[in-house]
């Protein structure tokens, strides 16, 4: 690789869930790195992290200073943080491909899954946005399904691990089972309003007037977008379970004409981005736990809804780490060099 083509990256939340799986996807993918810099709250600054065999210091962010002669700035350090620090980034020549809810619904930022939309890239203002990882999951599917009939209307219920809330959501997870065992009291909740542990809370994000919560609205808003579908009716329920890493979602399709299960499944495998695993009478269907690590969608138990002429039922899960998250950044940002944008 010659050094021109070799990048500068920046990671604006090196230290969380999301931000460490990023720099295992960039060594994984061998991205191009000329020089990378992990940014952090001021809690870690000084701390060290192993970045390709070798040690790197986390930084705290010091205004525009800390983005000049970058080329890619990956955040996922929340909306405040990018709300504030995407721009000066942008301003300062990075392109930011964000992981937050902060710019997605902007109309001018392209939110992308790249086996989707890439064609969005050809038109940004230097942020890019990085959908919901129960978005990004449910749309690789749906984009595949689209290409078989137009689809009408799609009912999607969540099972949303904890690792999506961040590390500190890992660790009450862990804390409140670990006191169960042991038969000690658990430390009350500090990041889910109930116990997460031998749980189920059908609460992600704050809840609107209608009884929605944003991140069943994030679901319909961002499936419409990245699909260019404003029409699409999505209707969504997001519950967060005692799972460590891995999102599930039950998906039910209605399309304009009747389109076969066998077809279905047939035109999903053939996606180099999915994989299908059904085989249910012999205990074979994804599951959170082989998922993990794997960057894939994963679909099964493709079914005929029997309620509906023009429907079908499946399940589908992924790494909401990876495919959620991660390695769909990194994605984007091979996207952009593959069509030179950068
Ligand atoms: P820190 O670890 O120092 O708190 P998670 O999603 O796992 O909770 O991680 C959030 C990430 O965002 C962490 O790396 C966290 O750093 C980082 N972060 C939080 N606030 C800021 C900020 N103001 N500037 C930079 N990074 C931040």
């Amino acid at each position: 690789m010659t050094e021109d083509l070799k990048k500068r990256v920046a990671v604006v939340g090196a230290t969380g869930a999301v931000g460490r799986v990023m720099l295992q996807v960039l060594e994984e993918r061998d991205f191009p790195i000329e020089s990378i810099r992990l940014f952090a709250s001021a809690r870690s600054a000084g701390k060290e992290i192993c970045f390709r065999g070798q040690m790197l210091k986390v930084e705290t962010i010091d205004g525009s200073r800390s983005f000049e002669n970058v080329d890619f700035a990956l955040f996922s350090a929340g909306g405040v943080t990018s709300r504030e620090l995407a721009p000066i980034a942008r301003n300062a020549g990075a392109i930011v491909i964000d992981n937050s809810n902060a710019w997605r619904m902007d109309p001018d930022v392209p939110l992308v899954v790249p086996e989707v939309n890439s064609q969005h890239l050809l038109k940004h203002s230097g942020i890019i946005a990085n959908p919901n990882c129960s978005t990004i999951q449910l749309v690789v599917v749906l984009n595949v399904l689209e290409s078989l009939a137009p689809i009408r209307r799609v009912v999607v219920s969540t099972y949303q691990s904890v690792s999506g809330t961040g590390l500190d959501a890992i660790d009450e997870l862990q804390n409140q089972i670990k006191a169960a065992i042991e038969g000690s009291e658990a430390p009350a909740p500090r990041v889910y309003p109930h116990p997460i542990a031998f749980n189920l809370l059908p609460e992600i994000d704050v809840f609107d007037d209608e009884g929605n919560s944003m991140e069943e609205m994030k679901m319909v808003r961002e499936t419409r977008k990245i699909m260019d579908r404003p029409d699409l009716m999505v209707s969504a329920t997001c519950v967060r379970v005692p799972v460590r890493v891995g999102h599930g979602e039950s998906v039910n399709v209605e399309f304009e004409r009747a389109v076969d299960a066998v077809a279905a499944r047939e035109a999903l495998a053939a996606h180099p981005s999915i994989i299908v695993e059904d085989d249910p009478r012999n205990h074979v269907y994804p599951l959170p736990t082989r998922t993990q690590g794997l960057d894939p969608v994963f679909v099964g138990r493709i079914r005929k809804d029997v309620s509906h002429a023009k429907g079908l039922n499946m399940w589908i899960v992924a790494d909401n780490l990876r495919k959620g998250a991660a390695t769909n950044a990194i994605q984007i940002a091979e996207k952009l060099m593959e069509v030179n944008i950068r």
